[in-house]
């Protein structure tokens, strides 16, 4: 690998000068000479402006990265090394109607958790599976990252459903959570380690180190006590002392989901009522963004852009393309295949775990088994993700319907049924695999 080209599908995406400003800042180690961001031919004013944005972020910053802009996927991906991948089918009124229609069944209406979950994974996986076939014919060595929500279940229908070894799942839910104990601690981020553990969007900090010592213990006083580790997208509610010093480890900032689905559901009527779900604000927030990109005198990332829930996503990314391709060997946590690191989740299914990043890929490091507390629900939400990949796939209406009905966030099979059947409908354009006769098993 000596000249490197990243292709980045989704490239129209309002997160995209993150990237850029993070290859560029790691130019010297990952000297990247070619930058492809690819997008759909609807999404050419958001293309156009963003790769015009990179363009000058590249310029100022001196680096000969060429960016290319391309509407033609095949093209863009011969002779890749990396492929990103950061798509939203159907974009953010897509993901508004996830969070809306479970919330006229009074259930948590969510990105990539409950319902909203579930959709989101319908919609991509099959785009995600159609992009692996032809990297495999175009560029068979090169390494898929995939960022496109829900990341778990992507990475679980990717090893399941596809050929593709090269592939690793990746989000930014580990390291932000590094940063907020970081800035709980008032230390620099570098001197803090959590061994990480758990599935996508449902991970634990098992434990927590400060420069080498354990200081789990202090970092869950601080927790119980009411500093809060959450990200922009995702209220903060605070947590029971006591439960959290009952359960001893780390939940991460989508556990709220969980053990506060109340209040959270709550939160998000009131949320919906005053200023729109978080779809709708970030819809507005990206209308700004764009707006910005638009000035031929900016040429940095905006701090604007701090306000989505992405935050570091990009040097999640950059990190982990950087460490493959120097075979680092240092320790990230991302979403790959278990193989035993966790005891009682599948071998061959995908979890989110600290692993050493080496050319050849990640090697999961064991940490033996998740404590028996919440080792049921990680299981639950794995055989969620596992039926919905299949019924991704299949198009199989009663294997959405398990999938819908098994999830934690819903507790009725007839109100499951309602959800799916009006969900189906919503988004029925992007869900051909349900609607044709020869794919639907139905
Ligand atoms: C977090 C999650 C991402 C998610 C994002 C949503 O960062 O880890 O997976 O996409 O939040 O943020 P947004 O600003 O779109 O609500």
């Amino acid at each position: 690998m000596e000249e490197i080209k990243v292709v980045t599908i989704g490239g129209g995406s309002s997160y995209t000068p993150e990237l850029v400003e993070g290859f560029i800042n790691r130019y010297e180690e990952l000297p990247i000479k070619e930058l492809w961001l690819v997008d759909i031919p609807a999404g050419k004013e958001k293309l156009e402006s963003v790769g015009a944005l990179a363009k000058r972020m590249v310029e100022k910053a001196e680096v000969p990265i060429e960016i290319h802009l391309s509407y033609n996927r095949k093209e863009a991906l011969e002779n890749a090394d990396f492929v990103t991948t950061q798509i939203r089918v159907g974009l953010l009124e897509a993901r508004a109607l996830d969070e809306r229609i479970p919330l006229k069944y009074n259930v948590i209406g969510q990105e990539t958790n409950g319902p909203g979950g579930l959709f989101k994974g319908l919609r991509t996986i099959p785009v995600i599976l159609d992009i692996c076939r032809e990297m495999e014919r175009l560029c068979p060595d090169a390494w898929l990252i995939n960022f496109s929500n829900p990341a778990g279940m992507v990475t679980e229908a990717v090893l399941r459903y596809s050929n593709l070894t090269k592939t690793v799942g990746l989000c930014n839910v580990p390291i932000g959570m590094k940063m907020g104990v970081a800035e709980m601690l008032g230390v620099d981020s570098e001197r803090v380690y959590i061994e990480f553990a758990g599935l996508n969007h449902m991970v634990f900090g098992t434990d927590v180190y400060l420069d080498g010592e354990r200081i789990t213990d202090l970092v869950l006083d601080k927790l119980s006590n009411g500093t809060g580790l959450t990200m922009k997208n995702i209220v903060d509610l605070g947590w029971q002392p006591e439960f959290i010093q009952a359960l001893g480890i780390l939940p991460c900032p989508y556990h709220r989901y969980y053990y506060q689905t109340s209040e959270m559901l709550e939160a998000e009527l009131q949320e919906m009522n005053e200023t729109g779900t978080r779809a709708e604000v970030v819809k507005e927030l990206e209308g700004e963004l764009f707006e910005l990109y638009k000035d031929p005198d900016l040429a940095t990332k905006p701090p604007q852009l701090d306000e989505r829930g992405g935050a570091y996503y990009s040097d999640a990314a950059c990190r982990l393309i950087s460490s493959i391709y120097n075979d680092k060997g240092d320790i990230q946590p991302v979403n790959t295949r278990n193989n035993g690191a966790i005891k009682s989740l599948p071998y061959d299914s995908a979890v989110e775990v600290n692993c050493v990043i080496t050319r050849s890929g990640p090697k999961p490091i064991s940490v033996c088994d998740l404590p028996v507390a919440v080792r049921g629900l990680v299981q639950q939400i794995k055989s969620f993700e596992r039926v919905a990949s299949e019924a991704a796939v299949t198009g199989n209406y009663n294997q959405a319907l398990l999938a819908m009905t098994i999830n934690p966030l819903v507790h009725s099979d007839s109100i499951a049924k309602q959800m799916l059947d009006e969900m189906l409908e919503a988004h029925q354009d992007y869900l051909p695999q349900f609607y044709s006769t020869e794919l639907s098993l139905n």
